[in-house]
Formats: structure tokens, C-alpha cells, sequence
């Protein structure tokens, strides 16, 4: 395995710790697509699930391992607790993969010791390296992390990294778990990692953490600066509470300040070679990718990929980026692969025409999905003059990326003004290909279309969360609704596009309830595992 300490490793978490936000869950199709995804963004490790989870982990890690982990593609992690049927299961799933990694870890903090363990620290000396020891004798390349690593004691926390690293551990992790401690801090306990753990040079420096303070990319750029070589981040910054830190944010501050980072790894400050393996043009696109398919949407003042991060409102900045975008552009829209918002295609073009295009956009459709999608661009063209790039990424999205279709929309028709009751009527066929007519009231048309929808679906679910986006401007653009329902402390999303957004509605809430029926169907809930 490469050791190189002169440039940045990025390991990606958003399959294993992102999809571990609530309702972020996905299923083995969308994983096998972000991992797609994240090859081609560039990222060195996919940890791409927790095997010993559920059936379905398993099944995702081992779907990754095959089809992503080429011996070109990325090396493919899985994480294991330190217990040997764990890292059994991860071993297991990740077989396909060209490079694989298992990632074993273990709280070292005494609140987790005492309360959640329920073990001494002479216990986790010696369960540690048995553990990696055991995660060796399947892989060569063996990651283990102290879990809350960040309020752990430092002296105890070098004793068991040493042990870590004389029985294989190849990289060591530094958890940040509650996001707890401050920039300066995280970094001063990498330096105390880096002069006081005996063997450390013979592993890489690896760090994980929480935002709850808002912290986590700052906290990791200080570590950077004290010797950390391995990033774990998720698209988005989505994850467990306050989610990870945001791969996005990590690689455009080691990009655009690169001159400041260069010494830190050693380079002249002028170097203009690029810190991490990251094709930066691919980010808008994952970014996009990911918050579709986990129904995390991002916030519109978020850093690189939000809507508003390279907008500029106020008359002074935008007369000020007139006359030389640098005034206030710290950064290249483009270079993100956020592309102009150009008009590309209209209702003449051809398939060849959309085929191309959605090559270049770096979709790979199969005969099937392209048929899909160059429908559904057929019917936007006839309603909506202009088809950007942006408006083709919506259709693709919500025609290819998302979950087979239970129940499906056969038919939705409102009626509502300000002197009418908002009214709907839906028709549903449902799995058994009966289809269903049903109409309701509600106080606005959206509310009647559920309300429709529920009383022919009929699974009892509680709406936490709807949203509509234009996708372009203009009183013509695609409206994206994104829904996260709750049933039995589990939400499930759905997101959907068109240019009418009754329908756009209609959909992703039936999108929705579809992922809230097959979990229902399959019982395929994760297996609660906790530490033991
Ligand atoms: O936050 C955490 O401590 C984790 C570990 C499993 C690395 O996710
Ligand atoms: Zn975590």
C-alpha cells in the first residue's frame, strides 16, 4: 500500500458514516452509484459500509468491492468493531476488491470506557492488538481507530496506537467522535502523536470528526499542519448528528491556499502540484449526486457547493467581479464543474445530440435508461424552450437514480384558486398492478395530493420535511421537491423533478413511501449494533 507522506490521502466515509445521517439510508443500486461516483471524483479509500451490520451493508460492501474496487479504482474499506466476527464479516465482503481495507476500531476515552464498555484500559491494551493482529491475517492493509480519540488521555492514547502499529495497523485514525475538541487542540494532540508514539513513522496519520461544533474541516486542516496525511470526510459534510467533516470544503482550502499548506508536506511554497488526488471539476456533480439520492439537501449558503457560494447579491460585489472577478472570487465556479449555466439543447435536438451531451456531463447510461431519459428530455423540450445542462442532470437523476417503483403515479389532477377548496385526485397502480382512483381536500394542493395518495397507498407515516428548488431561473424552470417522511423513528426521502410541481410532489412523496414500503416488506431495518 502506498505510504506516501508527501501528499494528502482522501478517504471517503459518506457510504459508511454520511449514510449513517437519518434517512439518508440507501439502498445497494444508489451506493453502487456514488461509489461510482466517488471513483471518478478521484478519492484513494471508499469505506463503503459497516458488514457486519445488516444483510444489506454486507451486501453494498461487497457489491463496491466488485465493481469499484479495480485495481485501478480505489482501495474499498469496511469498518469492523474489535470483535473478531466483525472483522470476519468485513473480511468477507470485501474479497472482490483489488486493494481492500478493513477498519477495526475501539473506544479509548474513559467516559466510553466506563459507561458504554464497561472495560478497564489494561483490557483495551490487550484487545487491540489481538484485534488488528486477527484483521492482518486477512488484509494487508489494516486501519484502526481509538474511538473519541478526542477526549481520550493523550498518554494512554499513545500506548495503544503503538500496540495498534506493532501488531499491522497501517494507518492510525484519530476520531474526533462528538466534535468536541477546538482547531488548536486536535492539532497539538497530532504532534504529541507524532513525537511521542515510538513507531508512528510506520504508519499514516489518519483523522476523523464531527461538526457539532461547526469545527470539524478547521480541526483538520491544523492537523494537516502537524503531520495528519489521511482525511476522513464525507460529500456534503452529511453524517452521524452534525455530520463529517466535508470532503468539498477539505480539498478546495488544500487547493486554493496551497501555497500556505506546501511547507506543512513539505514542498516549496510556489509548487503548483495538487495536494490531493481530487479532479476538483467533478465536485458540483458528486455533491449534487449525493444530496439527490440521500435526500440531504444542501443548505444554500454552504461553502463550494451551495447554491448561493458563488452568487454575489449586493450591487458593490457584483460591480466589483465586473471589472475583475477576483474582488471577490476567492475560487473558479468551473473549477468545481459547476458550468455556466448555458443553454445546451432545445426541442429539436436529437438523441445523438443528448446522448453526447450526457457524455459529457459524465453520465454512463445503459440503452435502457438513456431510452428513459431522452422521453422525459422530450417532454420537458416541449414544455420549456431551453434545456441547460443543469435542467439534463435533474431529468437523469430523477429518471435513472432512483429506487424501483412500487406504487406508481398513474394520474394526479388538482383544482385550487383563492375561492376554491384545494382539491386532488389520484390514480396509483399499485405493486399488484391494480390501479387505484382516489380523490381528498387539504389545505393547499400539495396537502390534497397526500392526502389522495394516502388514502390509496395506506401506510400510516408522519411528513417531516418538503422542499421545493428551481433547478434554473425563469418562470418555466424544472422545480426538484425533495420529501424525508418518519415512520417508527425512520425517515425515508424521496426526490423528484419536473416542470410542474404538483407532479414533481406527487412523485417524490410516492418515491418516499415506495422506500417506507419495501422496508416495511423486507424488514430489512438495520440491526442495532452496539459496542460490546
Ligand atoms: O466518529 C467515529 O469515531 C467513527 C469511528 C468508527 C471512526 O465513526
Ligand atoms: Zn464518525
Amino acid at each position: 500500500m502506498e505510504t506516501s507522506q508527501d501528499r494528502i490521502i482522501i478517504f471517503d466515509t459518506t457510504l459508511r458514516d454520511g449514510e449513517q445521517a437519518p434517512g439518508a439510508t440507501l439502498n445497494v443500486e444508489e451506493k453502487l452509484k456514488i461509489a461510482r461516483a466517488l471513483a471518478r471524483l478521484g478519492v484513494d479509500i471508499i469505506e463503503a459500509g459497516f458488514p457486519y451490520a445488516s444483510p444489506g451493508d454486507f451486501q453494498a460492501v461487497q457489491q463496491v468491492a466488485s465493481v469499484v474496487g479495480t485495481e485501478e479504482g480505489p482501495t474499498i474499506c469496511g469498518l469492523a468493531r474489535a470483535i473478531q466476527k466483525d472483522i470476519k464479516t468485513a473480511a468477507e465482503a470485501l474479497k472482490p476488491a483489488a486493494k481492500k481495507r478493513i477498519h477495526t476500531f475501539l473506544a479509548t476515552s474513559d467516559i466510553h470506557l466506563q459507561y458504554k464498555l464497561k472495560k478497564t484500559r489494561q483490557e483495551v491494551l490487550s484487545i487491540v492488538p489481538e484485534m488488528v493482529a486477527y484483521a492482518k491475517s486477512f488484509v494487508d492493509d489494516v486501519e484502526f481507530s481509538p474511538e473519541d480519540a478526542g477526549r481520550s488521555d493523550p498518554e494512554f492514547l499513545y500506548q495503544v496506537l503503538e500496540a495498534a502499529i506493532a501488531s499491522g495497523a497501517t494507518t492510525v485514525n484519530i476520531p474526533d467522535t462528538v466534535g468536541y475538541t477546538t482547531p488548536s487542540e486536535f492539532g497539538a494532540l497530532i504532534k504529541g502523536i507524532k513525537d511521542n508514539v515510538p513507531n508512528i513513522a510506520q504508519a499514516i496519520i489518519s483523522v476523523h470528526g464531527h461538526d457539532d461544533l461547526g469545527l470539524a474541516v478547521a480541526n483538520f486542516l491544523e492537523a494537516v499542519k502537524n503531520g495528519a496525511r489521511q482525511l476522513e470526510c464525507t460529500i456534503n459534510g452529511i453524517g452521524e448528528r452534525a455530520g463529517n467533516a466535508a470532503l468539498e470544503e477539505l480539498v478546495m482550502a488544500l487547493h486554493v491556499r496551497r501555497q500556505y499548506f506546501n511547507p506543512f508536506l513539505g514542498r516549496p511554497p510556489e509548487s503548483v502540484e495538487p495536494l490531493t488526488n481530487i479532479d476538483i471539476k467533478q465536485i458540483y456533480k458528486t455533491s449534487r449526486l449525493v444530496s439527490n439520492l440521500t435526500g440531504m439537501i444542501v443548505q444554500p449558503n454552504k461553502a463550494i457547493v451551495g447554491a448561493n457560494a458563488f452568487a454575489h447579491e449586493s450591487g458593490i460585489h457584483q460591480d466589483g467581479v465586473l471589472k475583475n472577478r477576483l474582488t471577490y472570487e476567492i475560487m473558479d465556479a468551473q473549477s468545481i464543474g459547476l458550468t455556466e449555466n448555458q443553454i445546451v439543447l432545445g426541442k429539436l435536438s436529437g438523441r445523438n445530440a443528448f446522448r453526447n451531451r450526457l457524455k459529457e456531463l459524465g453520465f454512463e447510461l445503459s440503452d435502457t435508461e438513456l431510452n428513459k431519459a431522452f422521453i422525459r428530455f422530450k417532454d420537458v423540450a416541449d414544455k420549456k424552450k431551453e434545456i441547460t445542462d443543469w435542467d439534463i442532470e435533474a431529468i437523469v437523476n430523477d429518471e435513472i437514480r432512483q429506487p424501483p417503483e412500487l406504487f406508481r403515479l398513474e394520474l394526479v389532477q388538482v383544482s385550487c384558486g383563492d375561492t376554491s377548496c384545494p382539491t386532488a385526485t389520484v390514480t396509483v397502480r399499485t405493486p399488484e398492478g391494480k390501479e387505484l382512483t382516489d380523490a381528498a381536500i387539504g389545505t393547499g394542493p400539495v396537502d390534497a395530493v397526500y392526502k389522495a395518495i394516502n388514502r390509496v397507498v395506506n401506510v400510516p407515516n408522519e411528513l417531516i420535511e418538503f422542499s421545493v428548488q428551481s433547478v434554473t431561473a425563469g418562470i418555466d424552470a424544472i422545480g426538484e421537491v425533495t420529501i424525508r417522511l418518519c415512520y417508527e423513528n425512520q425517515v425515508y426521502s424521496g426526490h423528484a423533478a419536473n416542470t410542474d410541481i404538483i407532479v414533481a410532489s406527487a412523485r417524490a412523496y410516492l418515491k418516499a413511501l415506495n422506500r417506507l414500503y419495501s422496508a416495511l416488506q423486507t424488514a430489512n431495518t438495520k440491526e442495532t449494533v452496539v459496542n460490546s
